[in-house]
């Protein structure tokens, strides 16, 4: 499992203002994880105009952090309708960083988001070569079908409870206390 106690990095939500990191992290993703993430090749002028616009998808995206620098993300973006109960999530973990844990932590973390916001089902599209994906997800109970020779990784969420919603309130708590500590370590002198 992903060490997220701060020797390693940590698992937080991106704030306003850190989409550019998040963009930087999908352009140092090796061309066969790009195929992966995005379905297809892409290049980088593709990845620039996609992070780009991550405000406008309403996204939730969540980031591994190593100091200021994101080396991994999920993001969880809602489908259609002001109240929407499906949301797609994709994932993307940096060569050096996969196999440790972190994509399933952020699958976690995704899951999480999604019960609290109600949403009743999650679809992963990841193409059907993709058996690491397929393992995170199963690790997580879901059912894999195919279609159009993609596979699709469908789960339903439980409903939103107390401790589903706190969680997730003490994992962005957890999120502004690091990020303030990462402050203090950058603007304070050394004592
Ligand atoms: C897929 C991805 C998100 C997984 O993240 P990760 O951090 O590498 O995953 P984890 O380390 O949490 O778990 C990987 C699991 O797959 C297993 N695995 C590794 N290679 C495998 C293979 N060829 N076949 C089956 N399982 C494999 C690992 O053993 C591990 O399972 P375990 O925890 O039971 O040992 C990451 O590898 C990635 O970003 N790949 C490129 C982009 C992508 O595929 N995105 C998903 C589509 S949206």
């Amino acid at each position: 499992m992903a060490n997220t106690d701060g020797d390693r990095g940590d698992i937080r939500k991106l704030r306003l203002g850190e989409i550019e990191r998040y963009g930087e992290h999908l352009l140092r993703l090796d061309a066969d994880s790009r195929r992966l993430r995005f379905g297809m090749g892409v290049g980088d002028g593709f990845i620039t105009d996609y992070a780009r616009r991550i405000n406008d998808m309403q996204s939730v995206v969540y980031g591994f952090f190593v100091g200021e620098e994101i080396h991994a993300a999920a993001e969880l973006r809602p489908l259609t309708g002001a109240l929407p109960v499906e949301a797609e999530a994709a994932f993307s973990v940096e060569k050096a960083y996969q196999d440790t844990g972190i994509g399933t932590e952020l699958l976690g973390r995704v899951i999480r988001t999604a019960r609290t916001r109600g949403i009743t089902r999650l679809y992963m599209n990841c193409l059907a070569e993709n058996r690491k994906m397929q393992r995170v997800a199963r690790k997580f109970d879901a059912v894999l079908h195919f279609e159009d020779g993609d596979v699709v990784g469908e789960l339903a969420p439980a409903v939103p409870n107390y401790f589903s919603i706190w969680r997730e309130a003490m994992d962005d708590e957890r999120g502004f206390v690091m990020g303030v500590l990462d402050l203090q370590k950058k603007f304070l002198p050394a004592a």
